[in-house]
């Protein structure tokens, strides 16, 4: 249902009459039913991305990854012919936990030549294969290639590494991604290796967090106290709309039209970003990234500011114009808590200027991520108080609309099968 450039008249909501205009209900994020629903109709059906390839860049390179919403902890690795495997993270002989450091709960990466259990030191080759049983004679009837590791499907695409639960997943990766997403094929990702991270333990379903950053109405409010006075009063008059939206199958875009910073008033700016020569859009001084794919940019915005891809499930790829990116993830923990992660993505930097640059970038996004993060435990306190069972969504919320319903439809999709309809 791709439509686009933005019609000449009517809204973007108009033009996707599937999704309807009513108010909706968010009794999905306060359901702990809906929510066990969720878990087997979504997080053990679609393509989950778990990580990029540069964190597992040599052989024997792995990371766990602890996915609750999915009842595991998975291990992910490079075998020793190069390739990634990601394998549930439990030994074959009593069900231990096979790869983990001090805390049996929490993640760990490194390097090895073969897994050993901390419990009876059975061995795993890196690709899963069961190599060593301790006093093997004792076993009975012990055939050691019928207890490998027991593998997870795992593709990668563009250096993102996914896992998919389904027993035979219903698509592969780059067909359950659609042409909107592999039109993001070609950006330099391999070469974007500055990384900053941010994590964090929120009190609210995981969808809404999605939806405060799947619309920007927000933005000269929420945000207002971010920016010098006289740039928020301006941008509170004026409201925001973003040039274009599109949905894509399970998938969503919005896009942004950018500043240029540098050429702004001087009382627009903070003397931080004169300083620093960088700010919440990215450093001035633009890296030269080569040639951007042809789905970046859709509404050929000049300035650009940002293409936000938001990946069903739990996954988002934000591209800034200024030659960085950003991904988010949104696990998962109960139907009322999630855990989020924000990571940014720079090319190396060469001087510590451009450092500094990547840094300035890296803590605004954090701070705005604060600012979006602290409506949320307000929003999931009072939805559960169900004084009110609808909500109003304006034209520029229409991705809200959209992922809402493509969950419904997944859990109803999920329900008929398995009621063999
Ligand atoms: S549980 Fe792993 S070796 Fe016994
Ligand atoms: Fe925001």
């Amino acid at each position: 249902m791709a439509r686009f450039p933005k019609p000449p008249e009517g809204s973007w909501t108009q033009h996707y009459p599937e999704l309807g205009t009513a108010p909706v209900s968010y009794e999905d994020s306060i359901d702990p039913a809906f929510y066990e629903k969720e878990r087997h109709a979504i997080f053990k059906r679609a393509w989950l991305n778990v990580g990029r390839v540069e964190q597992v860049p040599r052989k024997g390179s792995y990371f766990t990854k602890e996915l609750k919403v999915a009842n595991t902890s998975i291990i992910v690795v490079r075998t020793t012919s190069g390739e990634i495997k990601a394998f549930h993270n439990i030994c074959r002989h009593h069900g231990n936990k096979l790869v983990w450091n001090d805390m049996p709960l929490e993640e760990t990466s490194g390097v090895c030549r073969q897994f050993t259990c901390k419990y009876h030191a059975w061995r795993y080759d890196l690709d899963g294969n069961l190599t060593f049983v301790q006093q093997e004679g004792e076993f009975f009837d012990l055939d050691k290639s019928r207890y490998g590791l027991v593998a997870v499907h795992c593709e990668v695409w563009e250096g993102f590494i996914f896992v998919n639960f389904a027993k035979q997943p219903e698509q592969s990766l780059r067909e359950f991604l659609g042409p909107m997403i592999t039109d993001l094929e070609g950006y330099p990702f391999d070469k974007m290796t500055s990384r900053f991270t941010y994590r964090s333990e929120v009190k609210a379903n995981w969808k809404l967090y999605m939806d405060a950053f799947q619309e920007f109405y927000h933005a000269p409010v929420l945000h207002a106290n971010q920016s010098p006075t006289a740039y928020s009063k301006a941008a509170a008059e004026a409201g925001f709309e973003a040039p274009h939206y599109r949905i894509e199958g399970p998938h969503r875009l919005v896009s942004t039209s950018g500043v240029r910073a540098w050429e702004m008033a001087d009382e627009m700016r903070k003397p931080i970003e004169d300083i620093c020569r960088s700010g919440l859009f990215g450093p001035w001084d633009k890296p030269d990234l080569g040639e951007m794919p042809v789905g970046l940019n859709p509404a050929k915005c000049d300035p650009w500011g940002l293409d936000s891809f938001q990946l069903f499930p739990n996954f988002v790829l934000l591209f800034w114009g200024q030659g960085w990116y950003i991904t988010y993830h949104y696990w998962p923990t109960s139907h009322n808590t999630h855990i989020f992660e924000g990571s940014a993505y720079f090319p190396q930097p060469r001087t510590p200027r451009e450092r500094i640059a990547q840094e300035l970038a890296a803590v605004s996004f954090k701070e705005y991520g604060l600012q979006d993060a602290n409506t949320l435990e307000a929003t999931q306190s009072m939805i559960e108080s169900q004084v009110l069972d609808e909500f109003l969504l304006c034209d520029q919320e229409v991705l809200i609309r959209h992922l809402h319903k493509e969950t419904a439809a997944w859990v109803e999709d999920y329900d008929r099968k398995k009621a063999g309809v």
